[in-house]
């Protein structure tokens, strides 16, 4: 696909090249055509798609995404701009997200399976949850929700479940009612839930007694005593904690039940059994639900995704790039507490009357071969996860794809860049040489898949996400807002120059750090409201190749992607504040075979401490306390201070090359270049190693301060 050339030409000289420009030395990767028993049956096969979608054709281009949908009245408007950058899609249209994944398949699918619950004793039987079932188990939530907790349209609830069917059963009856939910992944800490559940004015919880994970019982109720006195403090009153039992009639945590306060929701259902409640219509634009993720403060962002556009566009991308048809077995292997599992578990797929596999446990237990015995015995066809699980398989395990009858047609990769190797291996073992891959760059902010390859359309290429969706126009541009040349194997901040509709509407409560931190650093016009002046900055760093491929190089900004998941440096950071003895800490990433990258924490300690193992200790469990298990840190490290700017700001870039054993470059200018030297040696020993294999994103860490 060729793409526009630079135009201005700036960029090309030396002197011109801003930071953000770093050479990327890439080595092209050959092509693998899509598989020709995959394109003949594609649900997207038409080769002039891209044309259809032309930025000429913005936005009415949208409307086939709008009528994948069941609405209860119109649209009038497909796109709103009126107020950019906020913007609104398919105004004066109403529907309900829950009819749309439920009801409206009842006709046709009643009797066929919309999950397979596979639990992680492999000794449970799966179990299959028709659509119908679900139907019946939502309404009843709904109406345990409406009478039993005293919600109604427009509340926000926070779900703190696990990969359990009482998940998805959870948001799609909050959906039924236009309840917004904000669900927080299983694996975060109950504090984590708790500031969440105050940012959003929650005043009810819902969890869990406990799951299984890694072959062990997980006591999660405790997790929801600590949310609430978290929320408290934040001057948010939970008044209700709705907790399921992992198995009904027995319950498993060693918290007790609050008087009051707690209620099991299994024991309250009887009550309204066979209650059926009315969808209540939604406008387009009403939210259907928050997820919080990381940025460059401490506090997290509330993304407002809105119940139209945000459903048109996960159930688009699902049909064209999963290529959902109602007779495929689908299982996307991630968590429903991540927007992957929002996405590309619950609402695209259900809105497209699939089957789809929810499995409770980890990849690789009891052993790597988990995955692909579940696939095999369930026939899955399609199949969704991370570089992060491919990586940890074909560690453990790279033979054991091999040992079973795996069919898949296609395959995904989500949430980091994939390695050409770790791609091969997928391919070939997992995919027998036969599926098609796609490796989707989006963002928890964009709603769905920004960029992939069309599977019956395009060439794969190993490590690139490849060409943008249909109706998406990235840009990647330099510091000072020129367009970086395509094929100068430069790389820059990628921005799509158009709306969509998957994209956010807002940040719960704070619009003027939505505009902030999403479009403000290339709008030269503050006053203007027209879209084309607001370019969304996705903060990524990017390259494009002269094939209209882009590759995606990670985050530029204060965020460590970690298995695919994100983390703020300064969350981390200020959960090390936490400790007593810990006077200032910088969290920098560190690469690792297995999860991409983890984060390393250095502290320095207030004056009258001296460093010792038991503080160090300290500073990791806290870290676990307030962010979550994902979030432990590699190392951590005290450090006589830190390596500061004049002005007195930590370079954390500084000790991101130290970490990563690259070279520190100029520090002389530092307030305290001596320090550099001793941290250096503290962390790599006398002798100077320098390797600079480091990856872009962290060869460029920190490099803003
Ligand atoms: C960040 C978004 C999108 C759902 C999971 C993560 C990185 C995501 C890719 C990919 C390279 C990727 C980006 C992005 N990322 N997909 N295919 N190739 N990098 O959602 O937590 O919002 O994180 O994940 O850095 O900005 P998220």
């Amino acid at each position: 696909m060729a793409r526009a050339k630079s135009d201005s030409g700036a960029g090309t000289e030396a002197t011109e090249l801003s930071e953000a420009e770093i050479a990327v030395h890439w080595k092209e990767e050959e092509y693998f055509p899509p598989p020709a028993s995959f394109a003949a049956q594609a649900n997207l096969k038409d080769p002039k798609v891209m044309d259809r979608f032309a930025l000429t054709k913005f936005p009415e281009c949208y409307r086939e995404f709008g009528e994948m949908l069941t609405w209860d009245q119109p649209w009038t408007t497909t796109f709103d701009g009126s107020n950019a950058p906020f913007y609104k899609w398919f105004v004066g249209g109403k529907l309900n997200a829950s009819v749309n994944c439920l009801d409206r398949h009842l006709a046709q699918y009643r009797n066929k399976a919309a999950f397979i619950f596979v639990a992680e004793n492999e000794e449970e039987p799966s179990v299959p949850i028709t659509y119908q079932e679900l139907w019946v188990r939502v309404n009843e939530m709904a109406a345990l929700l409406r009478d039993e907790a005293r919600l109604k349209t427009g509340d926000r609830v926070t779900i703190h479940l696990p990969m359990t069917p009482e998940l998805p059963i959870t948001m799609l009856a909050c959906a039924r009612l236009g309840i917004v939910h904000s669900v927080v992944f299983g694996g975060f800490s109950g504090e984590s839930a708790g500031r969440r559940a105050a940012d959003s004015g929650s005043r009810v919880l819902v969890t869990m007694d406990g799951y299984y994970r890694n072959g062990k019982f997980t006591d999660h109720k405790p997790g929801a005593d600590a949310a609430v006195a978290i929320a408290k403090a934040e001057g948010q009153t939970v008044d209700t904690v709705l907790v399921w039992q992992r198995h009904p009639g027995k319950y498993l945590s060693q918290a007790k039940l609050v008087d009051g306060r707690d209620k099991v929701v299994n024991e309250l259902l009887p009550k309204y059994r066979r209650k059926t409640v009315e969808p209540v219509s939604m406008p387009a634009e009403a939210p259907l639900f928050l997820m919080y993720t990381s940025g460059t403060t401490g506090r997290p962002k509330g993304c407002q995704h809105a119940t139209g556009g945000y459903l048109a566009y996960v159930t688009a991308t699902s049909k064209w790039i999963q290529d959902i048809h109602p007779t495929d077995v689908y299982w996307c292997m991630a968590d429903i507490g991540w927007i992957t599992g929002h996405s590309y578990i619950v609402y695209g797929p259900l809105a497209l009357a699939a089957t789809s596999v929810l499995y409770e446990g980890i990849p690789t237990f009891p052993d790597p071969g988990r995955p692909w015995r579940i696939a095999e015995r369930l026939g899955v066809n399609i199949f969704h996860t991370s570089p992060t699980a491919i990586r940890q398989l074909r560690k453990l395990g790279p033979e054991e794809p091999t040992k079973y009858d795996l069919k898949f047609k296609t395959m995904t990769t989500v949430g980091e860049p994939i390695e050409p190797e770790a791609w091969r291996w997928y391919f070939t073992k997992v995919g027998k040489g036969k599926a098609a891959i796609t490796d989707t760059w989006w963002q928890t902010e964009t709603g769905g898949f920004l960029c992939t390859t069309k599977p019956g359309l395009d060439r794969m290429k190993p490590g690139s996400a490849g060409p943008p969706m249909p109706g998406i126009h990235p840009k990647i541009l330099d510091e000072n807002g020129h367009e970086v040349p395509v094929g100068s194997n430069k790389a820059g901040n990628i921005v799509i120059q158009s709306p969509w509709p998957g994209l956010m509407s807002t940040i719960w409560g704070d619009a003027e750090r939505y505009k902030k931190t999403y479009f403000q650093k290339y709008n030269t016009k503050p006053a203007s409201h027209d879209w084309r002046d607001w370019p969304y900055f996705a903060g990524d760093g990017a390259l494009l190749a002269p094939d209209g491929y882009y590759r995606i190089l990670g985050r530029i900004d204060d965020v460590i992607n970690v298995a695919g998941h994100r983390l703020g440096t300064k969350e981390l950071e200020s959960a090390c504040l936490t400790v007593p003895e810990i006077a200032e800490a910088a969290v920098v990433p560190v690469t690792d075979e297995v999860k991409g990258r983890v984060p390393e924490v250095y502290v320095s300690l207030k004056p009258g401490f001296t460093a010792s193992p038991e503080i160090e200790k300290k500073v990791a469990h806290a870290i676990e306390t307030e962010i979550g298990k994902i979030a432990r840190p590699k190392v951590v490290r005290i450090v006589p201070d830190m390596p500061k700017t004049r002005s007195g700001k930590i370079m954390r870039r500084v000790l991101a090359s130290i970490s990563n054993t690259m070279d520190v470059g100029d520090v002389t200018t530092l307030s305290n270049p001596d320090v550099v030297e001793q941290i250096r040696v503290l962390v790599q020993g006398k002798a100077k190693v320098v390797t600079k294999t480091a990856p872009e994103d962290i060869k460029k860490f920190g490099q803003a301060e």
